[in-house]
């Protein structure tokens, strides 16, 4: 199995993403859901090959599916997401054959993924394929919504 399949198939990723949709079941702002990982993933990959980045596509796969896969951590213990998020990143990658040096820069760009600016290019690219991924130019939560209107897409960016 290639390792972006080892993710999605662990058994501890899939629990969390199953027990992540029940507790945003009735979220109105937008959710974690797995087309938020992918819509995330492709943007990233997409933004990656139009910059010549060459960084390679299961890197970038394995960092958005993982990014916020704490929100179950923040919403039952209230521990920041994007720190129990590169900690359970940790341990499914470990289990997922990818290297140290991968694993460091991946966890490493899933901690800061909150922070514009990460000093570290796979977090710099999951940070804006993130917030490039909502659709808040058609969102009816959007006047309630928390984030600054300096993250949200009021446009398409092409
Ligand atoms: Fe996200």
């Amino acid at each position: 199995m290639d390792r972006v399949n080892k993710i999605i198939h662990n058994s501890r990723y899939q629990k969390l993403i199953a027990e992540l949709n029940i507790l945003e079941k009735d979220r109105q702002f937008c959710t974690h859901s797995m087309e938020h990982f992918l819509d995330t993933a492709r943007i990233m990959y997409i933004t990656s090959l139009e910059n010549n980045l060459k960084i390679s596509k299961d890197v970038i796969y394995a960092c958005a599916l993982l990014h916020d896969i704490g929100r179950v951590t923040e919403y039952k213990q209230g521990k920041p997401h994007n720190e129990a998020s590169a900690e359970i990143a940790n341990e499914i990658l470990k289990v997922s054959d990818y290297s140290d040096k991968e694993i460091n820069d991946i966890t490493k760009a899933i901690l800061f993924h909150r922070a514009k600016d990460c000093d570290n290019i796979l977090g710099k690219l999951l940070y804006k394929a993130d917030k490039q991924s909502r659709l808040c130019f058609c969102c009816e939560a959007e006047s309630e919504c928390y984030w600054d209107k300096e993250k949200k897409n009021f446009d398409i960016i092409l």
